[in-house]
């Protein structure tokens, strides 16, 4: 009776407060972030610093601000810096780690967590993604709809990166596909990387690497068990530079986003970039548009431009360089323009 009295209290604080509850997340971090190199080579992309934060904790803080009590990390590649950046709690949350021993894609690492995932409808978000969803208000969407899955949509300007749906009717999607050309996407709106799944939705994901967009999402689609949840909020993957700069932009109210490891001198002036670690920077250099990875000298009169900079890299006196990527551990002594230097 005692029981059944709380839960009374439960409902007369509104759904929302029930479904706040209850949540779980599976948040998705193992991927390679081939488009992000050389800086994701000694560094999972969901600790890449947005205004010197890695994103990770803003997906953990939101999952917190919904109540969101446990969440399983499904890692893979640089599964040890993740752990040990993170540990067993962050923000009052859980944490449990799925090791895969191969990269198991989107759809195979929520199989492979099933344990932990099987007894209520959970969330499902992309590692890579700043924004302010409401996942309360997701799950609760989800549920008032009976859908199997609920993908939180965003109109985007072009949508041939993305996931793209089709509306039906009543939130319904008719059809999901992955990175169309832009005369195959049947709308402007994406799928921003968090959903809300049942528990059902186990058992029709193979084992094995398995990509969810691709595999699973059509299926749900043609079977009328896939709705959208309208998201009308800012929103960036962090997957290309271009828009890892747009992040950090949209964060900060400085500048540039420069770790306080950093040395800079005070005749330098550094815009829209983002600066890591233990970084010397000499006078009268100009840095614009551009990201440097950790440990980097970069001597005086040099102007950068639009480029990515990886670790350990020693940039000599009086250079240009633009739309340059760089690789790790390199003395730079020439100008460079548009090019990949490896060596
Ligand atoms: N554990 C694990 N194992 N995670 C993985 C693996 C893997 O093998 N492969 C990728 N991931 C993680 C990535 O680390 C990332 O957090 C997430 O899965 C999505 O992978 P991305 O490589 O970033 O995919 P995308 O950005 O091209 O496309 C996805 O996100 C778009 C929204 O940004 C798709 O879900 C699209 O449909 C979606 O529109
Ligand atoms: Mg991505």
């Amino acid at each position: 009776q005692a029981e059944d009295g709380i839960r009374d209290v439960e409902r007369s604080r509104g759904l929302g407060d029930v479904y706040k509850r209850q949540m779980k997340a599976l948040l998705l971090v193992g991927g390679y972030a081939t488009r992000l190199r050389p800086l994701s080579l000694d560094r999972p992309k969901c600790l890449f610093p947005v205004d010197n934060k890695p994103i990770i904790d803003y997906l953990i803080e939101n999952l917190a601000k919904a109540n969101c009590t446990e969440v399983v990390l499904a890692v893979n590649n640089h599964a040890e810096k993740i752990k040990s950046y993170l540990g067993e709690e962050k923000h009052g949350i859980k944490l449990h780690y799925s090791q895969e021993d191969q990269p198991l894609g989107t759809g195979g690492p929520i199989k492979l967590a099933t344990n932990y995932l099987q007894d209520e409808p959970f969330l499902v978000l992309n590692g890579d993604i700043l924004s302010w969803i409401d996942y309360a208000e997701l799950m609760q969407h989800h549920k008032e709809n009976h859908a199997t899955a609920t993908l939180t949509l965003k109109q985007v300007s072009d949508p041939t990166r993305y996931g793209v749906v089709r509306f039906g009717e009543n939130d319904s999607i008719q059809e999901f596909v992955e990175k169309p050309t832009r005369e195959q996407a049947p709308s402007n709106w994406i799928n921003a990387g968090c959903y809300a799944l049942n528990p059902e939705i186990l058992n029709t994901i193979p084992e094995g690497k398995v990509s969810i967009e691709r595999q699973v999402f059509p299926k749900l689609a043609a079977q009328n068990k896939l709705k959208g949840y309208k998201y009308h909020g800012d929103w960036i993957d962090i997957g290309v530079p271009s828009d890892y700069l747009g992040a950090d932009k949209l964060i900060r109210k400085t500048q540039a986003s420069i770790n306080p490891t950093c040395i800079i001198h005070p005749n330098a002036t550094i815009t829209d970039s983002i600066i890591w670690g233990n970084t010397t920077i000499g006078p009268h250099t100009i840095i614009t548009s551009t990201i440097i990875g950790r440990n980097t000298m970069i001597g005086h009169h040099i102007s950068i431009k639009n480029s990515v900079i990886a670790d350990n890299t020693i940039i000599d006196h009086n250079l240009i360089i633009t739309e340059a990527t760089i690789y790790p551990n390199l003395h730079i002594e020439t100008n460079i323009k548009n090019r990949e230097i490896k060596t």
